[in-house]
């Protein structure tokens, strides 16, 4: 690895969040910059959120070159964004901010893109999966709103399964709503919503299982959550958004009935690329030294 350094000509952009200081991007940045030897720096920046507005408008004055945005500050930064990218309109968050020299902020949303880059360099064929089968999703917050999003796109049909009913079908209407707006000449989209009781035995056609709740997250609601995939078809893959454990129960007995499965920390690292490509000129690769120096960093909290 480089000398790392910082000048006076230092690229800067950071996370803005509330609290801010659980986020890993700080530390995965900066090894970043350290490793490709790039004059920059990625700090924390804890921001209340009626400071927000503010707070990005001194960022921008102060030379930054943008920012990602994170809890509770995503809608915020999709209001602020002069120009957000197709998808982070259809999700309606924006998770990395962009300052163009022309003054112009643009937003978009990674962690749909984070998401999928990952299934694919876990090896697997993902437009292949689509026409496998629906995929099904778990919750029917934030984070199944933007993973939905991505894999819409990428031409699967999309079933949410919540323990409030009521939010799946709403994230069902709304997305099918948001989605016909922004392509009204295109395919309407294949959403619906299933009971969070039915779901186990609704398995048998289903191509791709993504955990999107925090089930199964240590210190979460149900640390040791392990559901029945006994209904699964042998090609279905499974998928979680918890990274801690980085094999949650849940996983590792999908590995153990020969499922193949797909990890958390992988979209957290593939979602950091684009902004780092955006602020600091480079690509990024999410490779065996990259997830060993984050998952060290995991360990010791
Ligand atoms: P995020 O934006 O990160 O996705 P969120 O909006 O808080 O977070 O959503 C968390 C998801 O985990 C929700 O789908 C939630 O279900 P509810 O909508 O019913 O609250 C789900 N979740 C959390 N704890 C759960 C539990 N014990 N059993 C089932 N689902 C749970």
């Amino acid at each position: 690895m480089s000398e790392f350094r910082i000048t006076g000509r230092a690229k800067l952009a950071g996370v803005i969040g509330h609290p801010v200081t659980h986020s890993l991007s700080p530390v995965l940045h900066n090894y970043w910059l350290a490793r490709h030897g790039i004059d920059g720096a990625y700090v924390p920046l804890s921001v209340a959120p009626d400071a927000f507005v503010t707070a990005v408008k001194g960022l921008q004055v102060s030379g930054f070159r943008g920012a990602n945005v994170t809890i509770p500050h995503k809608e915020a930064a999709f209001a602020i964004a002069d120009e957000v990218d197709p998808m982070a309109r259809i999700a309606g968050s924006v998770n990395t901010l962009v300052f163009r020299e022309d003054g112009v902020i643009h937003g978009s949303s990674t962690d749909g893109f984070g998401y999928v880059a990952n299934l694919e360099s876990d090896g697997i064929d993902v437009a292949a999966l689509a026409s496998r089968g629906p995929a099904l999703l778990l919750g029917a917050g934030g984070a199944a709103r933007s993973i939905a999003t991505s894999l819409l796109e990428k031409g699967f049909q999309v079933v949410f399964s919540n323990r409030t009913a009521g939010r799946a079908e709403r994230l069902a209407m709304e997305l099918d709503a948001a989605w016909r707006r922004y392509f009204p000449k295109g395919d309407a989209p294949r959403l619906s919503a299933i009971a969070w009781d039915m779901w186990e035995e609704r398995l048998g056609d289903v191509a791709l299982l993504v955990n999107t709740t925090s089930l199964g997250m240590q210190g979460g609601p149900a640390p040791d959550w392990t559901p029945k995939l006994g209904t699964a078809s042998s090609h279905l893959v499974v998928s979680d958004i918890v990274y801690v454990p980085q094999e949650t129960p849940f996983l590792k007995a999908a590995g153990e009935q020969g499922l193949t499965t797909s990890g958390g920390l992988g979209m957290l690292l593939h979602q950091a690329r684009p902004g780092f490509r955006a602020w600091f000129g480079a690509e990024t690769e999410v490779d065996e030294a990259t997830v060993a120096y984050i998952s060290a960093v995991l360990s010791n909290r």
